[in-house]
C-alpha cells in the first residue's frame, strides 16, 4: 500500500511517500530562515509559505518515490493540532489529491505522527507503551493499550518543553529554532554546574512545569551580574538542559512502571535532544523497560511520520470523511 502524508501544522512543509513500512521519500521545505527574524513562528506568513511549497514539494517527492498520483491507495494529512491557516493548505490539497485520485483519505493527528513515528525504525507494533510527547507546542505523557488508542496521563500546566528551550536559547543569543543550538552549546558545559529547580518533580501526579525554570534561569543571571560575576553559558544551558530532561525521565519511568508497560515511545521535536536519548536509555537500562525513539530526522516535524500513521490506519480498515476540516486544538485523548 503506498500512502503519502502532508505535514503543514507550523513552520515546515512536508510530503512523503511510505509503502508497506518502507519510506520511498521523505521531503521537508523548511521555513526556519523565513521566521528566525520574528523570533518565533509567524501564522500568516507561515500559511503563505506552505501554499508556495507544497506543489513543487509534491512533484518532487513523487519523483523521488518514482510514482505518480495514480499510484497511491492513501492520502494521509495532518488535521490538527498546530495552526489554522497552515494546517488548512495541506489539509485542501490532501482532500483534493484523494478526490481526484480516488484513494483513501485519512487524517492525522500531529501527536500520533510523532508518536507512530517510531514504527518506521522499530516496526508496526508498538503498542502497549507509555509514550512521551515533547515538541514546541506540547509536554505530555500517553498510555498506548493497543495502536491508536490513547489515554492522558499527564501534560505541562504551563510552557512545552520546546517552548522553554528556544526562549532560554533566544536569552542566550543562539536564534530560533534554539534547542538544536543549546543542546549543542550544553554538551560542552556541567550539567550539576547550577543548581535549578526541578519543578514537579515531587507532585505525585504525571503533569510538568516549566514556567518557573525559566524563571529561575533568569533570576540567576540577574543575581549573577550584579554580584560582578561572568556567566558561563555552556554551564547554564547544561544545567538548565538537566533540570528539564531530569523530571521528564523520571516521570516517564514512573508511568511506565504504573502501567506495567515493558515499553516507552518517545516523540516529538525534543527527542532530538542528546541529553534527553542519553538519559532516558541509562534508564531503559536499569529498569529492564524498552526505550525508543526516532533517528533525529525523524523527531523533528516530517512527512513520513504522518504517512506511516496513516498507513496503519488505513490498514486497519480506518479512513476520514472528505470535508472533515483542520482542527487547532485537536486532542489526542
Ligand atoms: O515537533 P517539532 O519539530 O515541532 C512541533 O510540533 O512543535 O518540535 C520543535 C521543537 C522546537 O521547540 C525545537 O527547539 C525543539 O523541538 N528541538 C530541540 C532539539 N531539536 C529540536 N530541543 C532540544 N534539543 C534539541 N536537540
Ligand atoms: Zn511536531
Amino acid at each position: 500500500m503506498k500512502v503519502l502524508g502532508i505535514e503543514t501544522s507550523c513552520d515546515e512543509t512536508a510530503v512523503a511517500i511510505v509503502e508497506d513500512g518502507v519510506v520511498l521519500a521523505n521531503l521537508i521545505a523548511s521555513q526556519v530562515d523565513l521566521h528566525a527574524r520574528f523570533g518565533g513562528v509567524v501564522p500568516e506568513l507561515a500559511s503563505r509559505a506552505h501554499v508556495e511549497a507544497l506543489t513543487p514539494l509534491l512533484d518532487e517527492t513523487l519523483g523521488r518515490a518514482g510514482c505518480d498520483f495514480g499510484d497511491l491507495d492513501g492520502v494521509a494529512v495532518t488535521v490538527g493540532p498546530g495552526l489554522i491557516g497552515a494546517l488548512l493548505v495541506g489539509v485542501g490539497a490532501a482532500e483534493a489529491i484523494a478526490l481526484a485520485t480516488g484513494a483513501s483519505f485519512v487524517g492525522i493527528n500531529h501527536l500520533e505522527g510523532h508518536i507512530v513515528a517510531n514504527a518506521i525504525e522499530h516496526g508496526p507494533d508498538l503498542a502497549p507503551a507509555v509514550c512521551l510527547v515533547v515538541s514546541g507546542g506540547h509536554t505530555m505523557l500517553v498510555h498506548m493499550p493497543e495502536m491508536h488508542r490513547y489515554e492522558l496521563l499527564g501534560q505541562t500546566v504551563d510552557d512545552a518543553a520546546g517552548e522553554a528551550f528556544d526562549k532560554i536559547a533566544r536569552f542566550l543569543g543562539l536564534g530560533f529554532p534554539g534547542g538544536p543550538a543549546l543542546d549543542a552549546l550544553a554538551r560542552t558545559g556541567d550539567p550539576g554546574a547550577i543548581a535549578f529547580p526541578r519543578a514537579m518533580a515531587d507532585s505525585g501526579d504525571l503533569d510538568f512545569s516549566l514556567s518557573g525554570l525559566k524563571t529561575a534561569v533568569l533570576r540567576h543571571v540577574k543575581m549573577e551580574r550584579s554580584a560582578g560575576r561572568d556567566i558561563d553559558p555552556a554551564d547554564l544551558a547544561a544545567s538548565f538542559q538537566e533540570a528539564i530532561v531530569d523530571v521528564q525521565v523520571s516521570k516517564t519511568m514512573t508511568a511506565a512502571e504504573e502501567r506495567g508497560v515493558e515499553r516507552v515511545l518517545l516523540g516529538g521535536g525534543v527527542v532530538a535532544n542528546t541529553r534527553l536519548r542519553e538519559r532516558m536509555e541509562e534508564a531503559g537500562e536499569r529498569s529492564g523497560i524498552a526505550i525508543r525513539f526516532p533517528s533525529i530526522d525523524l523527531c523533528t516535524d516530517n512527512g513520513a511520520m504522518i504517512a506511516v500513521a496513516g498507513a496503519s490506519r488505513l490498514s486497519r480498515g480506518e479512513s476520514t470523511p472528505l470535508g472533515v476540516g483542520a482542527d487547532p486544538s485537536l486532542s489526542l485523548a
